[in-house]
This record gives C-alpha cells, sequence and structure tokens, in this order.
C-alpha cells in the first residue's frame, strides 16, 4: 500500500481532502500519520477523529530542528504531502525525499508566492494587484519556497465583488480537487520530471 505523511499547520480542509478521497475510493494509499507544527491546528482533530496517528510539535520551541525531527517521526513514507503546512522544510527531509514532497499553494505560481506568502495575505496581493485571474498550484518542493516543479494548477476568476475572503473560499474548492488529484497521478506512476517541466502520462 502507497504510504503518505501529510503535513499541517491549520483548518486542515485540504487534509480532509485527502481523506475523503480515500474514503471514496479515489485515492488508493494510507495516511500513516499526520504532522502538526501547531498545537493549535484544527486539523489535529480530524485525523484523530478518523483514527490517524498525529505527531504534533511546537515550531516556536523546536525552530532550527523541525524538519529533522520531522524526518525521524514520520518513518518510510512513499509521499510527504503539504496541506496547508507553513514551515520551510530544509536539510536531510528535502534530499532524502527529492521528488517525493509536494505542496498545495492558494495561487498561480510564480504569482503571489515566496517567503512570507500564505494564508489570506495571498489573496489580498492577488485582488490588490488587478489580475483577472488566480488560483492554485500543486508542485513538488525542493529547497526554495514555492520554486520546484509545477504538477497541476487550477484557474479562479477574480470577480469585482471579491474579497480576499471569498476569493480565498472559492480558491480553496479548487484546491480540494487538485491536492487528491496530484497525489492520484504519483500513486499511479503518471508523472515525468524534465527540469522544471512536469509531464503527465494520462
Ligand atoms: C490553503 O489555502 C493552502 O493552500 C494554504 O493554506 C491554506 C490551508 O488550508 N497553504 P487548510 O488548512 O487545508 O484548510
Amino acid at each position: 500500500m502507497f504510504k503518505i505523511a501529510v503535513l499541517i499547520s491549520g483548518g486542515g480542509s485540504n487534509l480532509q481532502s485527502v481523506i475523503d478521497s480515500i474514503e471514496n475510493g479515489f485515492l488508493n494509499c494510507k495516511i500513516e500519520a499526520v504532522v502538526s507544527d501547531n498545537i493549535k491546528a484544527g486539523g489535529i482533530e480530524r485525523a484523530r477523529l478518523k483514527g490517524i496517528k498525529t505527531i504534533v510539535f511546537d515550531k516556536r520551541e523546536l525552530k532550527g530542528s523541525l524538519s529533522d525531527k520531522i524526518l525521524e517521526a514520520i518513518g518510510e513514507v512513499d509521499l510527504i504531502v503539504l496541506a496547508g503546512f507553513l514551515s520551510i522544510l530544509k536539510g536531510e527531509i528535502i534530499k532524502r525525499y527529492k521528488d517525493r514532497i509536494i505542496n498545495i499553494h492558494p495561487s498561480l505560481i510564480p504569482s503571489f508566492c515566496g517567503n512570507g506568502m500564505y494564508g489570506i495575505k495571498v489573496h489580498e496581493k492577488a485582488i490588490g494587484s488587478g489580475v483577472k485571474f488566480t488560483g492554485c498550484t500543486v508542485h513538488f518542493v525542493d529547497d526554495g519556497t514555492d520554486t520546484g516543479p509545477i504538477i497541476l494548477q487550477r484557474v479562479v476568476p477574480v470577480m469585482s465583488f471579491d474579497t480576499p475572503k471569498t476569493l480565498q473560499s472559492r480558491v480553496l474548492e479548487e484546491e480540494h480537487k487538485i491536492l487528491p488529484l496530484a497525489i492520484k497521478h504519483i500513486i499511479n506512476n503518471k508523472i515525468e520530471i524534465n527540469g522544471k517541466r512536469v509531464i503527465i502520462h494520462d
């Protein structure tokens, strides 16, 4: 069975989309552990409710050693899924899991991403910039911030009446579709990485 670890920092709606996709048969894999870097993350409860092992760290205490602690705690998995995980992974975990860590970001990378661009700020920037379209991206994680090869993107129009909150909720609906889909492509070995480009063999 294909084994994944899901890393979260917040409410865990993307984690829920993965749990639901396993339960409804869309994904054939097992969540070995849910790891949070935030003791208050709502997603921890979503995992516990399903009997999934949870590992909770306090990033304020661990600082530089968080990535190594996570690497040690998850054991051996096939894929690490960053689902609203706000810490930046560094060091050994990036090397050991090269091309086996994916992240969901709530914009069309390379717009509105990079250091400090997370949560509602991303949508504030999108609206403030005047773009007519934004969206979300699933990408592989490398040693930069939001710089790894892009697997899937979905476009969401920015409407004249949008506030950061309304835009965030429409983008989130698309995130909940492309994160499980990207995992499915990886499980089914449909993905080829060619430099910065990802080819999906459907
Ligand atoms: C999502 O927008 C995700 O893309 C971003 O943080 C948000 C987390 O949402 N990185 P949730 O915790 O999955 O509900």
